[in-house]
Protein backbone atom coordinates (compact mmCIF):
# COMPACT_ATOMS: atom_id res chain seq x y z
CA UNK A 1 0.00 0.00 0.00
CA UNK A 2 1.45 3.64 -1.03
CA UNK A 3 0.30 5.43 2.11
CA UNK A 4 -0.44 9.10 1.61
CA UNK A 5 -0.99 11.30 4.64
CA UNK A 6 -1.79 15.20 4.45
CA UNK A 7 -1.29 17.92 6.45
CA UNK A 8 -2.52 20.98 6.06
CA UNK A 9 -2.97 24.29 8.38
CA UNK A 10 -2.04 28.11 8.58
CA UNK A 11 2.07 29.44 7.81
CA UNK A 12 4.51 28.62 11.10
CA UNK A 13 1.72 26.27 12.65
CA UNK A 14 3.96 23.08 12.66
CA UNK A 15 3.41 21.49 9.39
CA UNK A 16 6.93 21.34 8.15
CA UNK A 17 8.26 19.83 11.09
CA UNK A 18 5.62 17.42 12.19
CA UNK A 19 5.69 16.58 7.80
CA UNK A 20 9.61 15.66 8.65
CA UNK A 21 9.12 13.50 11.96
CA UNK A 22 6.37 11.68 9.98
CA UNK A 23 8.56 10.73 6.94
CA UNK A 24 11.35 10.07 9.34
CA UNK A 25 8.68 7.69 11.50
CA UNK A 26 7.26 6.08 8.94
CA UNK A 27 9.41 5.76 6.34
CA UNK A 28 7.80 8.45 3.86
CA UNK A 29 8.57 10.97 0.92
CA UNK A 30 8.21 14.43 2.40
CA UNK A 31 6.69 16.79 -0.19
CA UNK A 32 6.72 20.59 1.00
CA UNK A 33 4.00 21.89 -1.39
CA UNK A 34 4.36 25.19 -0.24
CA UNK A 35 8.32 25.28 -1.36
CA UNK A 36 6.64 24.51 -5.03
CA UNK A 37 5.23 28.11 -4.93
CA UNK A 38 8.44 29.54 -3.33
CA UNK A 39 10.37 27.75 -6.12
CA UNK A 40 7.97 29.33 -8.63
CA UNK A 41 8.50 33.01 -6.77
CA UNK A 42 12.02 32.37 -6.49
CA UNK A 43 12.26 31.93 -10.19
CA UNK A 44 10.51 35.42 -11.37
CA UNK A 45 12.30 37.06 -9.17
CA UNK A 46 15.92 35.90 -10.25
CA UNK A 47 14.86 36.80 -13.88
CA UNK A 48 12.93 39.87 -13.17
CA UNK A 49 9.59 38.57 -15.01
CA UNK A 50 6.25 40.04 -14.43
CA UNK A 51 5.05 37.51 -11.54
CA UNK A 52 1.69 36.87 -14.35
CA UNK A 53 -0.15 33.80 -14.56
CA UNK A 54 1.50 32.62 -17.61
CA UNK A 55 4.85 33.11 -16.71
CA UNK A 56 4.04 31.51 -12.71
CA UNK A 57 2.52 28.21 -14.76
CA UNK A 58 5.72 28.00 -17.57
CA UNK A 59 8.28 27.71 -14.64
CA UNK A 60 5.94 25.25 -12.70
CA UNK A 61 6.01 23.23 -15.54
CA UNK A 62 9.42 22.43 -15.51
CA UNK A 63 9.55 21.03 -11.93
CA UNK A 64 9.23 17.73 -11.64
CA UNK A 65 10.67 16.36 -8.38
CA UNK A 66 10.07 17.57 -4.59
CA UNK A 67 11.93 21.07 -4.45
CA UNK A 68 14.73 21.04 -2.33
CA UNK A 69 14.53 23.16 0.78
CA UNK A 70 16.74 26.33 1.21
CA UNK A 71 17.43 29.49 3.03
CA UNK A 72 16.93 32.00 -0.06
CA UNK A 73 13.32 30.21 -0.97
CA UNK A 74 12.09 31.02 2.86
CA UNK A 75 13.22 34.64 2.30
CA UNK A 76 10.72 37.77 3.45
CA UNK A 77 9.98 38.73 -0.54
CA UNK A 78 9.56 34.96 -2.11
CA UNK A 79 7.34 34.27 0.87
CA UNK A 80 4.71 37.47 -0.50
CA UNK A 81 5.38 36.72 -4.32
CA UNK A 82 4.76 33.23 -3.67
CA UNK A 83 1.43 33.92 -1.46
CA UNK A 84 -0.06 36.49 -4.49
CA UNK A 85 1.23 34.04 -7.16
CA UNK A 86 -0.66 30.86 -5.31
CA UNK A 87 -3.95 32.69 -6.26
CA UNK A 88 -3.65 32.01 -9.97
CA UNK A 89 -5.82 28.65 -10.98
CA UNK A 90 -3.65 28.68 -14.05
CA UNK A 91 -0.25 27.65 -11.66
CA UNK A 92 -2.25 25.56 -9.28
CA UNK A 93 -3.37 23.88 -12.10
CA UNK A 94 0.25 23.91 -13.42
CA UNK A 95 1.72 22.16 -10.14
CA UNK A 96 -1.41 19.61 -9.42
CA UNK A 97 -0.58 17.18 -11.20
CA UNK A 98 3.34 17.47 -10.92
CA UNK A 99 2.35 17.27 -6.75
CA UNK A 100 0.03 14.25 -7.45
CA UNK A 101 2.36 11.77 -9.28
CA UNK A 102 4.80 12.87 -6.73
CA UNK A 103 2.40 11.32 -4.19
CA UNK A 104 1.60 8.43 -5.60
CA UNK A 105 4.67 7.38 -7.21
CA UNK A 106 7.49 7.82 -4.57
CA UNK A 107 10.99 6.00 -5.14
CA UNK A 108 12.52 3.42 -3.36
CA UNK A 109 12.34 2.52 -0.46
CA UNK A 110 9.31 4.89 0.47
CA UNK A 111 5.86 3.43 1.87
CA UNK A 112 4.25 6.35 0.82
CA UNK A 113 4.41 10.33 0.89
CA UNK A 114 3.52 12.99 3.68
CA UNK A 115 1.88 16.34 2.21
CA UNK A 116 2.13 19.27 3.75
CA UNK A 117 0.64 22.48 2.58
CA UNK A 118 -2.74 24.55 2.39
CA UNK A 119 -4.39 21.90 -0.06
CA UNK A 120 -3.28 18.83 0.41
CA UNK A 121 -6.25 17.20 2.05
CA UNK A 122 -8.83 18.99 0.04
CA UNK A 123 -7.50 19.18 -3.43
CA UNK A 124 -4.11 17.42 -4.06
CA UNK A 125 -5.08 14.28 -2.31
CA UNK A 126 -8.74 14.54 -1.18
CA UNK A 127 -8.51 10.66 -0.71
CA UNK A 128 -5.36 10.05 1.69
CA UNK A 129 -5.66 7.90 3.79
CA UNK A 130 -5.76 10.37 6.93
CA UNK A 131 -5.38 13.99 6.81
CA UNK A 132 -4.46 16.39 9.55
CA UNK A 133 -5.30 20.18 10.03
CA UNK A 134 -2.48 21.99 12.19
CA UNK A 135 -2.99 25.07 13.94
CA UNK A 136 -1.66 27.45 16.51
CA UNK A 137 -2.46 30.83 17.93
CA UNK A 138 -1.27 33.68 15.90
CA UNK A 139 0.71 34.62 19.47
CA UNK A 140 2.78 31.62 19.22
CA UNK A 141 2.86 30.78 15.14
CA UNK A 142 4.33 34.57 15.44
CA UNK A 143 7.05 33.93 18.29
CA UNK A 144 8.10 30.16 16.22
CA UNK A 145 8.44 32.49 12.85
CA UNK A 146 11.10 35.21 14.83
CA UNK A 147 12.80 32.66 16.59
CA UNK A 148 13.31 30.63 13.07
CA UNK A 149 13.99 34.01 11.18
CA UNK A 150 16.61 34.88 14.16
CA UNK A 151 15.00 38.21 15.06
CA UNK A 152 12.98 37.31 18.74
CA UNK A 153 13.05 41.74 19.83
CA UNK A 154 9.12 42.00 20.11
CA UNK A 155 9.14 44.46 18.10
CA UNK A 156 10.07 42.14 14.50
CA UNK A 157 7.24 39.46 16.96
CA UNK A 158 4.88 42.74 15.72
CA UNK A 159 6.01 42.42 12.15
CA UNK A 160 5.71 39.12 11.90
CA UNK A 161 2.47 38.86 13.28
CA UNK A 162 1.34 41.37 11.05
CA UNK A 163 2.86 39.45 7.95
CA UNK A 164 1.11 36.57 8.90
CA UNK A 165 -2.28 38.05 9.12
CA UNK A 166 -1.69 39.21 5.96
CA UNK A 167 -1.22 35.74 4.48
CA UNK A 168 -3.68 34.27 6.41
CA UNK A 169 -6.25 36.40 4.97
CA UNK A 170 -4.85 36.03 1.26
CA UNK A 171 -4.40 32.05 1.73
CA UNK A 172 -7.97 31.57 3.20
CA UNK A 173 -9.83 34.09 1.22
CA UNK A 174 -8.60 33.03 -2.47
CA UNK A 175 -11.67 31.55 -4.38
CA UNK A 176 -9.33 28.95 -5.97
CA UNK A 177 -7.95 26.36 -3.40
CA UNK A 178 -8.77 28.28 -0.32
CA UNK A 179 -7.30 27.06 2.90
CA UNK A 180 -9.71 25.21 4.51
CA UNK A 181 -9.90 21.88 7.08
CA UNK A 182 -10.67 18.93 4.54
CA UNK A 183 -13.46 16.87 4.82
CA UNK A 184 -12.49 13.99 7.72
CA UNK A 185 -9.64 16.08 8.72
CA UNK A 186 -8.09 15.57 12.29
CA UNK A 187 -7.75 18.90 13.67
CA UNK A 188 -4.91 19.18 16.32
CA UNK A 189 -3.87 23.11 18.16
CA UNK A 190 -0.26 22.93 18.41
CA UNK A 191 -0.02 26.42 20.28
CA UNK A 192 1.24 23.91 23.71
CA UNK A 193 2.71 20.80 22.20
CA UNK A 194 6.21 20.21 21.67
CA UNK A 195 6.85 18.87 17.70
CA UNK A 196 7.09 15.05 19.54
CA UNK A 197 3.62 15.28 21.38
CA UNK A 198 2.22 16.65 18.65
CA UNK A 199 3.84 13.50 16.57
CA UNK A 200 2.45 10.99 19.17
CA UNK A 201 -1.05 12.04 18.61
CA UNK A 202 -0.40 11.90 14.94
CA UNK A 203 0.70 8.15 15.62
CA UNK A 204 -2.33 7.57 18.31
CA UNK A 205 -4.48 8.73 15.73
CA UNK A 206 -3.39 6.02 12.82
CA UNK A 207 -3.55 3.36 15.20
CA UNK A 208 -7.01 4.41 16.45
CA UNK A 209 -7.97 4.29 12.31
CA UNK A 210 -6.08 1.13 11.36
CA UNK A 211 -3.58 2.55 9.47
CA UNK A 212 -0.89 1.29 11.99
CA UNK A 213 -0.29 -1.37 14.03
CA UNK A 214 -0.66 -0.48 18.04
O1 LIG B 1 3.91 26.76 3.46
P1 LIG B 1 4.67 27.93 2.91
O2 LIG B 1 4.64 29.13 3.78
O3 LIG B 1 6.07 27.56 2.51
O4 LIG B 1 3.92 28.31 1.55
C1 LIG B 1 4.23 29.47 0.81
C2 LIG B 1 2.96 30.01 0.17
O5 LIG B 1 2.52 29.11 -0.83
C3 LIG B 1 1.79 30.15 1.15
O6 LIG B 1 1.68 31.43 1.70
C4 LIG B 1 0.58 29.86 0.29
O7 LIG B 1 0.07 31.04 -0.23
C5 LIG B 1 1.11 29.01 -0.84
N1 LIG B 1 0.70 27.62 -0.74
C6 LIG B 1 -0.50 27.25 -1.27
N2 LIG B 1 -0.89 25.94 -1.28
C7 LIG B 1 -0.13 25.00 -0.73
C8 LIG B 1 1.11 25.35 -0.12
C9 LIG B 1 1.48 26.69 -0.14
O8 LIG B 1 -1.25 28.09 -1.76
N3 LIG B 1 -0.52 23.73 -0.75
Amino acid sequence: MNLIITIDGPAASGKGTLARLLSESLNLLWIDTGLFYRAVALEILSQQLDPSPKNAAHIASQITAPVIPSSQLRETEVSKIASCIATFPELRSALLPIQQYLANNPPQPYKGAVLDGRDTGSVVCPHAHAKFYLNASIEERAKRRALEQNTPETQSQEHVKKDLQQRDLQDSQRSHAPLVIPQNATVIDSSALSPEKTLEICLETLVRMGIMPS
